[in-house]
């Protein structure tokens, strides 16, 4: 396999093993919530390597979704290459600390060895059946798909989408006005197991199945006069309405609207055996590419069900029913099934797979932004709806999937995940990392606007709000948590506390539940959650979880007891008879039990 190569690759390679975990401490000025959790929708202020560093511990292989939008390098940018890779080579290229730009000829390689250690981290947070979409245009497309290919592995690559944002007119020789989305799997071979088919929903089809539901509540059973007045609805919509295009389903039946389509096998080669035409008697032509049901059983079963339309006579082939909602399996076995009962169909309404092309204008989405915060305050936002249609089509509206953007800017993909909550009723988590102080001001703020409403707002949509709610995050200090072998920098016992709590439990640590005297710090949803642990080298070296010292813990029998501590003397069979959970710092704080 071809192999890229690039200035400070071999150091960057494992750099991400080796960032030092960070408290995230709340910032509950800049949240908007009752509660700052960190289970709940989170922006995080901060370099995304650390930022994503300090998260692993709670969000590892928990992501369904990643879109990220990094800094093209188009030269034009001021992003600095400036992470703290640990070799006398690096720092000493890096030493000038220079924004990138077109005169440095070390460009596209800072610009990887800034990706590298980022893309490797956020594999770890993905699902084994999440995905990751990667904005990017011609500047780094092509690095970036070899560095994607080494990172997730070639055979876990699942497009490159185009999207085209608009013609430039003052381009000399071609006008390059389109960009990419690369698509990743963590693991195709494991989509295929969950035999996972994405579908977006037609633009319009909803709007046509509300209307077909009125109509039924007004006219009932009667096709005849729900399928007349649904006919009449589409003639009379104007010829921009999304569902003008998908007029053919004015026709009607038991199980919805539907349109006439090609009975023949896909791409020819069917099966050829007789069709008899019900009022003629005899058999129908059969297509050119024979019978689209491979047995005559098949055939018979589609056409008791009324699926087959036949023509006035046998001279032409039948053509077949395709319902504005698929029909499901279970439906298809029975007859008796309610009109407007949920299980007529299949899910989705009108369902189409997405086209690797996306025709949208990038003016758009600016315009857009300028209303919601009053004036300009970010350069380039991606279009929210865009980032929605992506979200939605590979997450699950009610299984709470996580969507995770660490280029936030702007905060387009938490306002794309609100949205796409609202409109489905979905309770999907968004976590956002920002690295610049705009975080508050530009991020954050766009997401209270969008949940507050912004009245003035000249766009209608956005003057009312939407539901939701988040928490603000800070990087604070690392944790070293291999001090506990040394000794040198060791945390202190409410700092050390903080941390284990939340990675542990991915719930808010209270300061005022911490017992320090009875190594307690806190009660988690799972768990009581207990920590010995001192400041203090040799009292680590000398402290081991013993029965005196369990004897002496509080009965907390409602819940099981998560103990963190230095080592232990009490063998696993004791532990489990007391309903306690150990966890050895620092070595298996990494691994912690999930109940
Ligand atoms: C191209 S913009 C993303 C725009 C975003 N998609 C939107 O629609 O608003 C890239 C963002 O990533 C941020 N960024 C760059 N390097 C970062 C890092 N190391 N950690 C966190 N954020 C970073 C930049 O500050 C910038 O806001």
């Amino acid at each position: 396999m071809p192999n890229l190569t690039f200035k400070g690759k071999s150091f960057v390679e494992n750099h991400h093993l080796s960032i030092p975990y960070h408290q995230l401490i709340p910032n509950e000025e800049a949240s908007l919530t009752d509660k700052v959790s960190l289970n709940d929708n989170l922006i995080i202020h901060g370099d995304n390597l650390i930022a994503l560093k300090a998260l692993m511990p709670s969000y590892q292989g928990r992501v369904k979704c990643i879109y990220i939008d990094p800094p093209y390098n188009t030269g034009n940018e001021s992003w600095r290459y400036n992470d703290n890779v640990n070799s006398s080579m690096m720092q000493e290229w890096l030493k000038l600390n220079r924004p990138v730009d077109k005169e440095d000829l070390t460009r596209h390689d800072k610009w990887l060895c800034m990706m590298m250690p980022r893309l490797n981290l956020l594999k770890d947070f993905l699902r084994d059946d999440g995905v990751i979409f990667i904005s990017i245009d011609d500047n780094e497309a092509h690095h970036l798909r070899m560095l994607m290919d080494e990172i997730f592995g070639s055979a876990n690559f699942i497009a490159q989408l185009v999207w085209e944002k608009g013609r430039k007119n003052d381009a000399k020789l071609f006008s390059v006005g389109h960009e990419y989305m690369l698509v990743y799997a963590k693991s195709l071979a494991r989509l295929k197991e969950l035999k996972t088919i994405w579908r977006e929903t037609k633009p319009g089809a909803k709007e046509i199945w509300e209307e077909y539901l009125l109509l039924r509540e007004k006219h009932g059973a009667n096709n005849q006069k729900v399928q007349a007045a649904l006919k009449e609805w589409f003639s009379n919509l104007n010829d921009k309405h999304p569902s003008k295009r998908l007029s053919r389903y004015w026709r009607v039946d038991k199980y919805g609207p539907w349109r006439d389509r090609d009975i023949s096998w896909p791409g020819g080669g069917g099966p050829r055996y007789d069709v008899m035409h019900p009022g003629t008697k005899q058999p129908c032509a059969v297509p050119e590419r024979g019978w689209g049901f491979a047995t005559p059983e098949a055939m018979k079963k589609q056409i008791d069900l009324g699926l087959v339309v036949f023509r006035k006579d046998h001279t032409k082939p039948p053509f077949r029913k395709a319902h504005l909602r698929p029909i499901s399996e279970e439906l298809l076995e029975d007859d008796e099934a309610e009109i407007d009962d949920e299980s007529n169909v299949d899910g989705e309404i009108g369902t189409q797979v997405m086209s690797s092309v996306i025709y949208k204008q990038a003016q758009v989405a600016v315009k857009y932004l300028r209303n919601l915060m009053g004036g300009k305050v970010f350069n380039n936002p991606k279009d929210h709806e865009i980032i929605a249609k992506i979200i939605d089509y590979v997450t699950l509206p009610h299984n709470h999937d996580i969507v995770l953007d660490s280029f936030a800017g702007s905060g387009t993909t938490g306002h794309a995940v609100l949205q796409l909550n609202k409109d489905d009723g979905g309770n999907r988590q968004l976590i956002l990392i920002e690295t610049e102080d705009y975080a508050t001001t530009v991020t954050a703020e766009r997401l209270k606007r969008v949940i507050n409403g912004v009245p003035e707002a000249t766009d209608e949509s956005l003057q009312k709000g939407i539901k939701g709610s988040f928490s603000f995050f800070e990087l604070g200090n690392p944790i070293n948590i291999d001090a506990v072998l040394s000794g040198a920098g060791l945390p202190s016992y409410e700092e050390l506390a903080r941390y284990l709590f939340y990675t542990a439990t991915g719930e808010e640590f209270d300061p005022d539940s911490v017992l320090e005297k009875e190594n307690y710090i806190g009660e988690s949803t799972l768990f009581h959650v207990y920590l010995f642990y001192k400041p203090d080298l040799e009292y680590l070296q000398n402290t081991s979880l013993n029965l005196d010292l369990i004897r002496k813990l509080p009965d907390n029998q409602e819940k099981p007891r998560l103990i963190f501590a230095p080592t232990r003397f009490v063998d696993n069979e004791y532990l489990e008879r007391h309903n306690i959970r150990f966890v050895q710092l620092p070595f298996e704080i990494y691994r912690f039990p999930s109940n």
